[in-house]
């Protein structure tokens, strides 16, 4: 008996075209023969020509130390477009529109005289395509190369030290996580880009904030009159954030061993998750007061003590075993890993929220690979209701309401209810109403990359992170790690195809509850 939210008509069904304007510029991405250049960026470009927010001037230069022609980086695009992107296979005449802006420029990202050359090629795109020397620079590249690329971007004068309109144009700076591998290392790399850009130039990626079900966090919440009178402390048991993944690392040993789990999801990804879902509601939807809102829920965040750290956190690795019937290696037999390597591929963690919304409610959050498959979702689990009415026709081994917020895969939300059995006696059973954005809108959402790409063009950051959010999220996890390290805290393994350690079971039943079955 699923009830089923009814929808008025979808004003999106009507195409997705996004009324901000973007002015004539030039995105320089240096990394253009990279990874994520070829599966995210040059899809996504081509899928933003094809929506139409790109003026007919917007161009396109790679920057990459392979010596490519033009002509070959454009080939490169057009096989990244045929193999992934979504509005895949290309389309003849936006292809040849698209590509006739596309550059390249062979340069090493530490050698001054390349972005002298950039620079050329940049004021002859600003003569003859009319880019108005507005200029985006993303780096796609090696995190240990972003200080110095923007350091020779102000030297060399390529960039201008002005984020917004000039009569000279603007310059603004794109930076891929991770940023930093710590609050010190965050903090040089911060200090670095800041010899060419001022914060309101810096745009740091964190790809979670532009997936649409990510945005739908805020307008489900403040979109709606029913939510936020509910949402606090008087309502609300627990809260869990799970970030699950069913594949391994992906031969990414390299930044993995560095990383783990914890820079790598929950730094970033689950913080964002976290402040979404528990920040108050900004005055504006300006990318300063949102992004106030979230910094301070970071802020209210008390600093984990030795002993929390130890009852609160749970950290895990995948051992070999079986997905899906196929035998899969342990995270120490993955390519290029240390065979007793000590990065943790899972991480389970409780924290709480000092305000007055959140005191008392913990926030549990899970993130791992090899887990049982993959899943993100938000989950608000209320408090059971204050008196049993109904014993006798189940309602003691009710479930307590859940609003589920799922980002992916079937994205939508959920929310669990008690219902009575159809019949002559009073049963009651646990019954979910459910939106799904597959069947209850009539198009397919752009990419995360599509939107911030777009949204660095227009010049709004409210999807990026600003650097104090930044720096709190990289001091919390400096905390858990150097206590990880220093009191030497069991790593243990956990089965791939699993939850992960039964350690993490036991971190929520202390308190008398247990994480979702997904
Ligand atoms: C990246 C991490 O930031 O996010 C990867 O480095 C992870 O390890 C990925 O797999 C998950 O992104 P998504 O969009 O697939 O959930």
């Amino acid at each position: 008996m699923d009830a089923t939210l009814t929808l008025a008509p979808n004003p999106l069904r009507q195409g997705m075209r996004s009324a901000r304007t973007v002015q004539p510029c030039v995105l320089v991405i240096f990394g253009a023969t990279g990874d994520l250049t070829h599966r995210k960026l040059l899809p996504a470009l081509y899928n933003l020509a094809i929506e139409q927010p790109l003026p007919a001037q917007f161009s396109v230069v790679g920057v990459a130390r392979r010596p490519f022609s033009d002509d070959e980086f454009r080939q490169q695009a057009l096989d990244s477009i045929n193999t992934f992107s979504r509005r895949r296979p290309v389309n003849p005449a936006i292809w040849d529109t698209f590509s006739k802006g596309l550059f390249y420029c062979q340069s090493q990202f530490d050698d001054a005289a390349g972005y002298a050359k950039l620079g050329e090629l940049l004021d002859k795109l600003d003569q003859e395509r009319g880019t108005q020397g507005n200029r985006i620079f993303y780096l796609a590249t090696p995190p240990s190369f972003y200080g110095s690329i923007g350091e020779l971007l102000n030297s060399s004068g390529v960039a201008k030290r002005s984020g917004a309109d000039t009569q000279h144009g603007w310059s603004r700076v794109v930076v891929e996580k991770p940023f930093g591998h710590d609050l010190a290392s965050a903090r040089e790399l911060n200090a670095n880009l800041n010899k060419g850009f001022k914060e309101n130039q810096i745009y740091r990626i964190d790809h979670y904030l532009g997936k649409e079900t990510v945005q739908n966090i805020m307008v489900m919440r403040f979109g709606n009159g029913i939510f936020e009178p509910i949402w606090n402390r008087q309502y609300i048991d627990n809260v869990q954030i799970t970030v699950a993944e069913s594949i391994g690392i992906e031969g990414r040993a390299d930044y993995y061993e560095q990383a783990g789990a914890i820079r790598d999801m929950v730094q970033n990804h689950m913080m964002q998750l976290l402040t979404l879902t528990a920040m108050e509601p900004p005055n504006t939807f300006g990318a300063n007061a949102v992004r106030d809102e979230k910094v301070k829920v970071l802020r209210a965040i008390p600093p984990l003590m030795e002993s929390e750290i130890a009852s609160d956190t749970v950290r895990g690795q995948y051992g070999p075993g079986l997905v899906g019937g196929e035998a899969v290696p342990g995270y120490c037999q993955e390519k290029n890993v240390d065979p007793h390597s000590q990065t943790q591929t899972f991480v389970a963690l409780k924290l709480l929220i000092e305000n007055w919304r959140w005191a008392g409610v913990p926030f549990y959050l899970r993130t791992g690979k090899r887990l049982t498959k993959r899943v993100t979702e938000i989950a608000i689990q209320f408090k059971r209701p204050p008196y049993l009415l109904f014993q006798g026709a189940g309602a003691d081994q009710m479930q307590p309401n859940v609003l589920s917020m799922r980002i992916q895969p079937n994205e939508g939300i959920s929310l669990q209810v008690s219902a009575k059995v159809p019949g002559q006696e009073m049963r009651l059973r646990t019954v979910n109403m459910d939106f799904l954005y597959g069947s209850s809108f009539g198009v397919e959402p752009p990419e995360a990359y599509e939107r911030l790409l777009l949204d660095a063009m227009v010049g709004d950051s409210t999807l990026f992170t600003r650097i104090d959010e930044t720096e709190l999220a990289w001091s919390l996890v400096d905390t858990i790690v150097r206590a990880w390290e220093t009191t030497k805290s069991p790593l243990p393994q956990y089965e791939p195809g699993t939850w992960g350690p039964k350690e993490a079971d036991a971190l929520i039943e202390r308190d008398g509850k247990t994480w979702r079955r997904l």
